[in-house]
């Protein structure tokens, strides 16, 4: 399934975080400064296809029917390295990738492609495919990749080492994701270097890095009371403080927009009216709302004021499949 003739073909989908990764302890085996947690989603999915080229010099990445160089392609081949040197092969490949989401945007594109790409080249080199092993090599590309590998629900253990830090599936209750997309351009600074610049300037790193591991734990218990609600209220309360200590960064990094934090006063006031959403964001300016499924509808209806809005749900882990990209 999935591999035919040297290539492989896989499908994965972006997660949204609930308890935010923010901050490294080891950036070179890419170890998370605490553990995190987030829902994989059923939409903007990533198609990948790796087909090996044993005549060729060098790799090459197609995204969205369009040859890639400079960064893009150099992370890629760095990540295809890291495959070749466990599987023994010196085999270079073409990667063609399609990706359903605006990329760069903060709708997490690199853990969908990164988690695709960990699926497809493990599938065409030959290296395990049980999603721990997966999940631990998609960590090498993005950190948040780690968890695309598992569908809905799942917690990516900080670990102290290679082997320790992976996600796993966590029960959860049925919940909804609003999703607004307030602004479709490329972030301007990425994720990594706003991670490392935080770590290494904010006054308030190591409260966020403690804090983050209580919100876990916290999390971890409301998942498995099925507690909406508190589900909710920390991961609304979490996204902030991440927010606040990307803010506090020297020079300081802002993510989040004007109409951003206009959806994050909607939802607040949806709250007062009673209705249970809460909201979140990564690194971008896209706003997403964790709701009932009864109700996301309705909530989608009172958001789309503030750009365009999807209700997604939980969805797959990475997968291979017969398609093409
Ligand atoms: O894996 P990266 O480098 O794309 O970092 C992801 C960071 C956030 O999306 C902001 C938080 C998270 O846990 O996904």
């Amino acid at each position: 399934n999935g591999t035919a003739g040297g290539t492989a073909t896989a499908r994965a989908f972006p997660n949204i975080a609930l308890v935010k990764y923010w901050g490294k302890r080891d950036e070179a085996v890419m170890l998370p400064a605490a553990g995190s947690l987030s829902l994989t989603l059923d939409a903007y999915a990533t198609t990948t296809a790796v087909t090996l080229d044993a005549s060729a010099a060098s790799d090459r990445f197609e995204l969205n029917g369009e040859a890639q160089a400079g960064d893009r392609l150099r992370r890629v081949t760095r990540f295809l390295d890291l495959v070749r040197e466990r599987s023994g092969s010196t085999a270079r490949a073409l990667v063609r990738s399609h990706n359903e989401a605006p990329t760069g945007a903060g709708l997490a594109s690199s853990a969908s492609g990164f988690a695709a790409l960990a699926t497809a080249a493990s599938a065409a080199y030959g290296l395990p495919g049980d999603p721990a092993s997966l999940s631990r090599l998609a960590r090498r590309g993005s950190g948040s990749a780690a968890r695309s590998i598992i569908p809905g629900v799942s917690v990516w253990h900080a670990g102290d080492g290679d082997e320790t830090s992976f996600a796993e599936p966590v029960p959860a209750p049925e919940m909804r994701m609003v999703i607004v997309t307030v602004d479709e351009r490329q972030k301007a600074i990425s994720s990594r270097e706003a991670m490392r610049l935080t770590a290494l300037t904010s006054p308030f790193y190591p409260a966020w890095v403690a804090s983050t591991e209580q919100s876990l734990e916290a999390m971890l218990e409301a998942c498995r009371d099925g507690d909406f609600t508190r589900i909710g209220r920390i991961t609304e309360s979490h996204a902030l403080r991440m927010h606040a200590v990307i803010q506090s960064a020297d020079p300081p990094v802002r993510y989040l927009a004007p109409t951003s934090i206009a959806v994050f006063d909607a939802v607040s006031a949806l709250r007062d009216r009673g209705v249970e959403a809460y909201a979140t964001a990564d690194a971008g300016p896209n706003v997403c709302v964790v709701v009932r499924p009864a109700e996301a509808e309705a909530v989608a209806d009172e958001l789309r004021g503030f750009g365009r809005v999807r209700v997604v749900g939980p969805g797959a882990g990475a997968e291979l499949i017969d398609a093409d990209p």
